[in-house]
């Protein structure tokens, strides 16, 4: 079995390399398929864009998203400076293999630094909708605006994602889509729309939710309006599962790493992510194999992105309730483990990548884009301690050492995004969250979800009470952010849309905040 998986693995990073480098493996014909339906049904896409090359993304499907055949697909990609494709700047052929489903990645190079372009693909009588895709300011460039939208949290059977459709007012230069693309889930108790398949264990099950969820046509939409910049968090797997350790959603599988594999793979067959996500940085040829989406660049002289992973790399959670896997709530006084520096949220490698990367950040802010809320946050304040243990709450250690690490090189203006709470939290980053007086090093926003449901919060007041740092919270409303950068000042604007339940939702602002250059202090705006 572990043989077998690994000759697997080697093939997979084969074909990914070839295919997005445009190296044609051998093959003994590839087909001019004249198709029964559309076979660009699920979209474009572009992303992980840098200065001076993007990733273009598409992937070939049959009828009802099945495989539009058993062999490859030559598939032709242009790019052009007009939306006519009168003056194509750069076009090539790409491989749709079947062993990737049928995906196509194109790192197109050499295009001019902080420029808008467009793309399409054709293959057989087929031709794609057109999508945008930019460049970012080359890395001495003197830039005056950036735009990002963060969001997270999509689950299908939850409620419409109209919200994307408001995204694409927003002139964004990117997006930063922050986890939970995808839910494993056979459906849900009162869905909103219907979930085919059961769970998601399998590679076909994991592509088919791909696939669903490019049928929604505003997230279509969406990804062909501007680039993405992805991570990921647990449900693109499975509930709560932490490194090579199962969650704790539907059954268990004998071989959990060979499920976070397909799952993995799967991913990477529908994001417009580089092969070298892939094939830069395996450890090992075997199913557990790394699967790198962390990253940092440079955007002008006005800001460092960093894109962090911390699902991926992670220990165990700490003290889960009954001793099982997954999360729960934890009192700290009785949970020895919790505090354990040993411990680790990002892994050991990230950990000294990331501190590296705090180092050498550079001027302007920085955006540190991530999962989940950072600050710390007492969910029984005035009764005693309690945290839960999915989130940074329950890492306070290697919390404290990203803090250590922002504050020892004095990185210049943290801007934290994240998701995964269904709910907007904003605050402050502090260097010791257990001292309201201790120094503020940066502030945070964690968005809400795009759909997914959460409990209501009848406890909200309190926490944000006990809870200081944090400025802002709401558990109500649905949507996503919309961070704003500037040389002076950065604002964050909340958008949430009426009713997620509804495909046609108005939206609307639910609150502004700023910060100005030097200075983190969130003010309302
Ligand atoms: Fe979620």
């Amino acid at each position: 079995m572990a043989e077998h998986a690994s000759i697997d693995r080697r093939r997979l990073l084969a074909w990914a390399g070839a295919s997005a480098a445009g190296v044609w493996l051998p093959r003994a014909a590839f087909g001019q398929p004249r198709f029964r339906t559309d076979p660009f049904a699920l979209g474009v896409a572009s992303g992980s864009p840098l200065h001076d090359s993007v990733v273009l993304w598409t992937r070939l499907v049959g009828a009802n998203s099945q495989p539009p055949g058993d062999g490859a697909i030559a598939v032709r990609w242009e790019v052009a400076h007009d939306e006519q494709f009168g003056r194509v700047v750069q076009s090539g052929l790409a491989q749709a293999l079947p062993e990737l489903a049928h995906s196509v990645h194109v790192e197109v190079a050499g295009l001019e630094p902080d420029r808008w372009y467009f793309y399409r693909f054709m293959a057989g009588d087929a031709t794609s909708a057109v999508g945008r895709a930019r460049t970012f300011p080359a890395p001495d460039e003197r830039v005056q605006k950036l735009r990002l939208a963060y969001a997270s949290c999509q689950r299908w059977e939850h409620g419409y994602f109209s919200a994307y459709r408001h995204m694409r007012e927003e002139s964004l230069d990117a997006v930063l889509f922050l986890g939970d693309y995808i839910y494993e889930y056979p459906g849900a108790v009162n869905p909103v729309r219907a979930t085919p398949g059961g769970w998601t264990i399998t590679l076909a099950d994991y592509r088919n939710r791909y696939a669903l969820h490019r049928s929604d046509p505003d997230l279509r939409a969406m990804h062909a309006a501007c680039p993405w910049i992805v991570t990921w968090d647990d449900h693109e797997v499975q509930n709560d599962y932490a490194g090579l350790s199962p969650g704790k959603s539907g059954l268990g599988v004998p071989d959990f790493a060979a499920r976070r594999a397909a799952a993995y793979q799967a991913f990477y067959e529908h994001m417009p992510v580089r092969a070298s996500a892939l094939t830069q940085a395996v450890r090992g040829l075997q199913t557990g194999a790394e699967t790198r989406l962390y990253s940092r660049q440079r955007i002008g002289q006005l800001a460092s992105l960093i894109v962090l992973d911390d699902r991926q790399y992670r220990d165990r959670h700490a003290c889960t309730k009954g001793g099982k896997a997954g999360s729960s709530d934890v009192d700290p006084a009785s949970c020895a483990l919790l505090n354990d520096p040993a411990r680790t949220l990002l892994g050991a490698a990230q950990e000294q990548w990331l501190d590296a990367a705090f180092q050498s950040a550079g001027p302007g802010w920085t955006i540190v884009a991530q999962q989940t809320l950072f600050g710390q946050r007492n969910l029984t304040p005035g009764r005693g301690r309690s945290f839960w243990n999915d989130g940074w709450d329950g890492y306070p250690a290697a919390r404290q050492r990203v803090t250590a690490s922002l504050a020892r090189h004095h990185v210049s203006d943290p801007v934290l995004l994240g998701g995964d709470m269904h709910e907007n939290w904003v605050g402050h980053v502090k260097a010791d969250y257990d001292k309201p007086e201790s120094a503020t090093l940066g502030v945070e926003f964690c968005g809400t979800s795009i759909t997914s449901r959460s409990d209501g919060n009848e406890h909200l007041a309190s926490w944000l009470a006990g809870n200081p740092h944090f400025v802002f919270g709401d558990a109500e409303r649905k949507g996503y952010g919309v961070a704003e950068f500037t040389p002076k000042q950065m604002t964050a604007t909340l958008r949430v849309v009426d009713d997620v339940t509804k495909p046609d939702s108005h939206i609307e602002t639910l609150a502004r905040f700023a910060v100005e250059a030097g200075r983190p202090r969130i003010e309302r705006a």
